[in-house]
């Protein structure tokens, strides 16, 4: 018998679990088809202790195990490598769908697979997302111009592990606005992550970006956020670049998620084009976004990409 119910607890959403206890030699209950003493039994009697110490039981589900979390550090090391290539030769002239090229070329030389491909039914391996563009622009044959800012979005699935990151490229000389955007959204991007430990919630995170980011007068798009990551490209918990302080899931060790706030020189509010996938501002002013994919560990928090 297994029953799952869902629970709003401690700010979070956590999911009760009344499972048939396992005993040593069963199979495990993931589906990996080993004995569950050689899989989850360790992580579970642990999660099992934290759960008791705080008063409720922890959705194990949502947790990463070291072996997923190792494939996940090794999938972010492509990830990276992508992003690394594509800062080493994008510059004024260049088409989106070169940088496409580039991305897809080089993931799967290191053995891995572009996750946008096909997700979804997004038609190339990367989304490069110019100017007034939020997030989720298609590669095409646009070339990029001089004072142009980019995005460009890499997830990469190595071993079946996900690792989702995204950066901002300057193309030759740019205004100072644009310019600012780019920094500052980076600066709001770390402001999330800085606040990543044991028992700090989600609406920490949006908390510190959106306070940031409409100090310095932006707005911060509310429409899209962060996601847990790891086995499947976007997994609970959903992550705000808006919120209150201490609201929201609570942050536990061993989950796995991004922080990739998109914040607007305009208004905060975006329109989904034609191609049902370019996400653009609604008064197309410029945004600008910035992405990591984060392990909450014992003490804080580690980058993985
Ligand atoms: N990488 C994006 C994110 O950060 C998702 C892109 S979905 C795609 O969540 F289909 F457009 F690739
Ligand atoms: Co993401
Ligand atoms: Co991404």
């Amino acid at each position: 018998m297994e029953v799952n119910i869902s629970l709003n607890i401690y700010g979070g959403i956590v999911k009760l679990e009344m499972m048939k206890k396992l005993s040593r030699n069963d199979l495990c209950w993931c589906g990996s088809g080993k004995k569950y003493k050689k899989c989850h039994m360790e992580q579970d009697e642990y999660l099992r202790k934290l759960g008791n110490e705080l008063g409720f039981k922890i959705p194990r589900d949502i947790i990463k195990t070291k072996e997923q979390i190792e494939g996940i550090r090794k999938s972010g090391e492509v990830t990276k490598g992508a992003l690394d290539l594509v800062g080493e030769r994008i510059k004024a002239g260049v088409t989106t769908d070169e940088i496409n090229t580039w991305v897809h070329e080089f993931t799967i030389e290191h053995g891995a697979y572009p996750a946008p491909l096909g997700y979804g039914g997004f038609p190339k391996s990367v989304c490069t997302s110019i100017n007034n563009v939020v997030c989720h622009g298609i590669p095409d044959d646009t070339v990029l111009k001089e004072g142009d800012i980019i995005n460009v979005d890499v997830t990469s699935i190595l071993d079946g592990y996900y690792a989702d990151a995204s950066r901002m490229y300057i193309i030759g000389e740019a205004s100072e606005e644009a310019i600012n955007l780019v920094n500052d959204t980076k600066i709001a991007m770390e402001k999330g992550i800085e606040q990543v430990k044991p028992f700090n919630t989600v609406g920490d995170i949006g908390y510190a970006i959106q306070s940031f980011a409409e100090f310095k007068g932006y707005s911060v798009v509310y429409e899209y956020g962060g996601h847990g990551v790891g086995v499947k490209f976007h997994e609970e918990p959903f992550v705000a670049h808006v919120g209150k302080r201490g609201e929201g899931m609570v942050l536990l060790p061993g989950m796995v998620f991004t922080i990739e706030p998109m914040i607007n020189i305009g208004r905060p509010e975006t329109k989904v084009l034609e191609d049902d996938w370019t996400a653009v501002t609604i008064d197309g002013s410029l945004s600008a976004q910035w992405e990591h994919t984060i392990l909450v560990t014992e003490n804080g928090y580690d980058i993985l990409t």
